[in-house]
């Protein structure tokens, strides 16, 4: 019986021994049922009670019992601290910092051109100016004679045009449009004055080197009610590019100049510092033309079926593609339309960044 009783003691020492050690719940469980299951050791053991004199199966029963009870709590407890720990390695590994900033998804980058009309949109937007639109693909009417260009006038051949072979109703042949003014004449055909707006978009030249390419984009103002003159253009424009340029001061120089569809007609020079070998827009002794500009010929009024006796107003016209290369320093326009993952990369902007006065347009 002695025996026995160490038997049990060592048994109990090497099963405990062995729970300890279990290093996953497969083992743990094989362990369970070569220890207590039906075939397993201490089964066995019980086995044998039968053939013992009741006094040894009284003491070797209560200890086999202590001892089935003990190999049990262990394994029990063991399971439950391998659950815990299961649980912990889950929870570390699928650990959430809420804390950080949120990934974003890859979206790419906006265009340098659509990050500046956006800027412009939000600019002129602030001054009430609306946002109109016209097609690529214009009449001659529109883009040409309702602007006062005169037929076969050599005016027309300074816009380098690119024809096309349909007539459009006017029975001229329709062109892709060299400027955005024949928006101008699609909003007064549309809308009384008083008009403030602006269009943005395509315009095509037949023209190609670093600053010109034959597709490229113009921003046009248009206002038109019974009082605004050259004074409230000039206050409009250097507010615009102010606020275009984040810059707290810009001097503008107005120089006579001649289109068809403006009298008097100015282009507009803007005063820079191009010392440092980087040109920078406001103040400065050097002068960068930015823009054309002037009053709406009375013969533009007429054409769109606004009385010129008592309506009068400004319009002004400028590169998007120049202001974006001005503001953000790319030196070769050609670039912008190459399609160049590494410069949109470089050049272009986030999309979760909407301009917006408050925090300066271009932040
Ligand atoms: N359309 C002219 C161009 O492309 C620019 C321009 C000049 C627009 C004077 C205007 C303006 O509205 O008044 O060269």
């Amino acid at each position: 019986m002695n025996g026995q009783t160490t038997d049990l003691a060592a048994l109990e020492a090497d099963l405990l021994a062995r729970v300890d050690a279990a290093n996953d719940e497969t083992s743990l469980e094989a362990l369970r049922v070569e220890a207590l299951g039906k075939q397993g050791s201490i089964s066995a053991l019980m086995k044998n009670l039968g053939a013992m004199s009741p006094d040894e199966r009284k003491t070797f029963g209560a200890g086999l019992n202590v001892l089935k009870d003990k190999v049990t709590e262990a394994i029990v407890t063991k399971k439950a601290a391998m659950a815990e720990a299961a649980l912990d390695r889950q929870l570390q590994a699928e650990a959430v910092d809420v804390t950080l900033p949120p990934v974003r998804p890859r979206l790419g980058t906006i265009h340098p051109v659509s990050q500046v009309m956006e800027e412009l949109a939000a600019i002129f937007g602030e001054m009430g100016f609306t946002v109109e639109e016209g097609p690529d693909i214009e009449t001659d009417f529109n883009n040409f004679t309702a602007l006062n260009f005169p037929p076969n006038h050599p005016a027309r051949e300074t816009h380098d045009t690119f024809f096309l072979d349909a007539k459009g109703e006017d029975g001229a042949r329709k062109v892709l449009r060299t400027h955005t003014s024949p928006v101008q004449v699609r909003t007064m055909l549309k809308q009384k004055p008083p008009i403030r707006m602006i269009c943005m978009g395509r315009t095509f030249r037949k023209d190609s080197d670093a600053t010109h390419t034959p597709m490229f984009h113009q921003i046009e103002g248009l206002v038109i009610d019974e009082t605004s003159t050259m004074a409230d253009l000039k206050s409009v424009l250097i507010a615009a590019i102010k606020a275009y340029f984040e810059v707290d001061d810009v001097k503008l120089r107005f120089r006579p100049h001649h289109f068809p569809f403006t009298e008097p007609s100015a282009e507009v020079d803007v005063g820079c510092d191009k010392s440092g070998g980087q040109i920078k827009i406001g103040q400065g002794d050097d002068w960068l033309e930015i823009l054309g500009s002037g009053m709406v010929h009375p013969n533009v009024l007429k054409s769109c079926g606004i009385d010129p006796e008592k309506y009068q107003g400004y319009a002004f016209g400028m590169g998007i593609d120049r202001l974006a290369m001005l503001k953000y320093g790319m030196p070769d326009l050609r670039d912008f339309f190459a399609a160049d993952e590494r410069w949109l990369k470089h050049y272009g902007f986030s999309p979760f960044l909407l301009p917006g006065l408050a925090q300066g347009v271009g932040s």
